[in-house]
């Protein structure tokens, strides 16, 4: 069922080795063998984002997330930015269905102590946005910037709360993808040929993407619709994960 502004509930989620566990997906939001270090691994990494970074000058570069969850991977993302010399202006744009209480979003914080993650202004800017997409579900969008130490570009984060369905549309182009969706077994709404023929058309040519998963469908039909598809050695314990590029 689509989700609606109300179906958030903070008992859809436990916590399995201190990783949130969907219950309604049955799924993790991250590797229970280090999630910053896989996040890392398969969506930068997967899409070489730093080399991205110094080709693209001063342009802004727009990364698209399907599955914004704890907000992890923009974390991750954000840290290497910030060690970046003169990095280029970034939007990380991303969605979710399904947003995770302030309470769950605050043990991430105790997950990495030693990172600045989930701070009093972030968490109270998301808990307003939510409350504001309660009252009127149009009203959709979060977003929040991050100044960098040493440039004068910005960091900017834009989620969209709702259903993948209504919420990709609204995406610009992306030159870079994290496809984040939980498995595709679990959750086949968030890889369906209609969300990767969407994909297709807010991509340009050298557009990248990256997955945890290496599931045969999803790498026919991104092939069939132009994209090179690499198979790799996947994080920690996983044999395999793709990423690639659009011709
Ligand atoms: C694996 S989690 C994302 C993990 C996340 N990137 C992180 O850093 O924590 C997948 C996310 O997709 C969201 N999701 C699942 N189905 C959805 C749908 N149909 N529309 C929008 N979001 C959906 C879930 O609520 C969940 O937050």
């Amino acid at each position: 069922m689509p989700p609606t502004p109300k179906n958030h509930p903070e008992t859809s989620i436990e916590f399995k080795d201190g990783v949130p566990v969907s219950k309604l997906f049955d799924d993790v939001y991250f590797s229970k063998q280090g999630g910053w270090e896989e996040s890392h691994f398969v969506f930068l990494e997967g899409n070489g984002i730093q080399s991205k970074w110094e080709q693209s000058g001063k342009s802004t570069f727009r990364i698209g997330e399907l599955g914004f969850g704890s907000g992890l991977n923009i974390f991750v993302t954000l840290e290497v930015w910030k060690f970046t010399n003169n990095p280029p202006p970034v939007a990380f744009i991303s969605l979710e269905g399904y947003p995770l209480t302030t309470n769950i979003l605050l043990t991430l914080n105790t997950s990495y102590p030693n990172k600045n993650l989930w701070f009093e202004e972030l968490i109270h800017s998301y808990e307003s946005a939510i409350q504001i997409w309660e009252k009127d579900p149009s009203e959709n969008l979060w977003t929040y910037t991050w100044d960098h130490p040493n440039n004068q570009h910005p960091f900017t984060l834009q989620v969209y709360f709702g259903d993948i369905r209504d919420c990709l549309p609204k995406f610009p182009e992306i030159h870079s993808w994290y496809l984040d969706g939980f498995s595709p077994m679990k959750n086949p709404d968030m890889w369906s040929s209609d969300v990767i023929k969407q994909l297709r058309e807010k991509s340009v040519k050298g557009t990248s993407f990256a997955t945890f998963s290496s599931a045969g469908f999803l790498r026919r039909n991104l092939a069939e619709l132009g994209f090179v598809v690499e198979k790799k050695k996947g994080f920690g314990r996983k044999r395999e994960m793709i990423s690639g590029f659009l011709k």
